[in-house]
């Protein structure tokens, strides 16, 4: 939907014309999964899919928001006097837990305003569409006030209210990757000190393909707390001879060396995942920058190797995606994207392949998994803004 089409149904609904439009990204994370939460390194981009928002303020305190993507639940209405999480309020949550954090460090928002969202992430794909909105609103309060809010704060309300308003205990690495996306460059991320640097992806002749498992995952009811929770035991235990604050400072010897001291042999594996990933995180931007891509491919086949057998996050539907896609020609390397646990795969694909990719992946995952999944091709965008 454009822009204007969505100005058109504000007017529709609020009976008054919007005058600001916003737009915020989804996420991939091309590899370095389930490491940010433990201070290790991760390299995401911001894609072209992603939040459109248009929006007035008003005169009075209410907040008054509507989703072209939730329809059936009408205008949700709260007022700046009362933003604790609803379960009533469904998707407006999280534009209620921004505006309640922006507010609460410092920021004045002196009126209401109303609003209307469309996203064309798939929801629930892992494609980070809460991250997308949380960062949307973000922009859409700095925009109608006239404040500036540094960019890293905002990405931060935006984990806060994941972890506190939500409950999902999550990383910071899709809301940096959403607030800080470039047209064209993946971002390395040191999630335990925020240094990052850009890094061109240039893929040559390929394309990165994103595939649709068509199994939503809620990170809420998955068992990605349960990991976190794991990590934390796996490091208390190394901390009894290690003086280390995160599993990601580790190398692979001092784990190797090391992991004895990880007495359930369950969490030595998650702990293992976790040191293992962030090492191939940083070697695989060695082997981007130097041209290297077939090597870079390989790292990428390792982590979904690596989150399937050591982090069991990955589950049957992402499974036999990526497996099929290793077996397609000019294929270069696949793996789950996000938290796992269903939602989405990238696959980097020699573009005259891609056609022959799609059909042959989705013949073969539909024949097994028993409904089809979704593809489309990436394409490397900016972060959030004002339109
Ligand atoms: C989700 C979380 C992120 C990160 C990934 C796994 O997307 O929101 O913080 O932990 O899972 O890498």
């Amino acid at each position: 939907m454009t822009v204007t089409a969505l100005s058109n149904i504000f007017v529709e609904i609020f009976k008054t014309a919007a005058d600001k439009s916003f737009f915020a990204p989804g996420r991939i994370n091309l590899i370095g999964e389930h490491t940010d939460y433990n201070g290790g390194h991760v390299f995401p981009c911001a894609i072209t899919y992603g939040t459109y928002a248009v929006a007035k303020k008003r005169e009075d305190r209410l907040v008054r928001l509507y989703s072209v993507n939730f329809p059936e639940k009408g205008v949700i209405e709260f007022s700046l006097d009362q933003l604790d999480y609803n379960k009533e309020h469904n998707w407006a949550n999280y534009p209620k837990g921004m505006i309640r954090y922006i507010m609460e460090a410092g920021y004045q928002i002196p009126s209401g305003f109303e609003c209307v969202i469309e996203g064309n992430i798939p929801n629930g794909a892992g494609l980070s569409s809460s991250a997308s909105i949380e960062l949307l609103t973000g922009v859409l309060i700095e925009g109608l006030f006239a404040l500036e809010i540094p960019r890293i704060d905002l990405i931060k309300i935006g984990k806060q209210v994941e972890n506190q308003f939500i409950g999902v205990n999550s990383g910071i690495m899709d809301q940096f990757a959403i607030g800080m996306g470039k047209k064209d460059a993946g971002i390395l991320l040191d999630c335990q000190t925020l240094k990052y640097e850009y890094a061109p992806i240039q893929l040559e002749n390929h394309k990165i393909i994103i595939m649709n498992t068509n199994k939503r995952r809620e990170l809420a009811d998955s068992k990605y707390n349960e990991r976190r929770g794991e990590c934390e035991e796996a490091l208390s235990q190394l901390q009894q001879k290690l003086p280390i604050e995160a599993l990601g400072q580790l190398s692979e010897v001092e784990f190797d060396e090391n992991q004895h001291l990880i007495t359930n042999e369950t969490v030595r594996k998650r702990a293992k995942h976790a040191v293992y990933e962030n090492i191939r995180t940083l070697r695989a931007l060695e082997e981007l920058k130097a041209g290297n891509l077939e090597t870079f491919g390989q790292l990428v086949n390792q982590s979904h190797i690596s989150l399937r057998d050591d982090y069991e996050v990955t589950g049957i539907e992402l499974d036999s995606l990526v497996e099929a896609a290793w077996k397609q020609p000019g294929v270069l390397g696949a793996r789950m994207t996000g938290a796992g646990f269903g939602g989405c795969a990238i696959a980097i694909v020699e573009n005259d392949k891609v056609e022959s990719f799609i059909s042959n992946v989705g013949a073969e995952y539909a024949a097994k998994i028993g409904y089809e999944a979704d593809f489309y091709v990436a394409s490397i965008g900016e972060g959030a803004k004002e339109l």
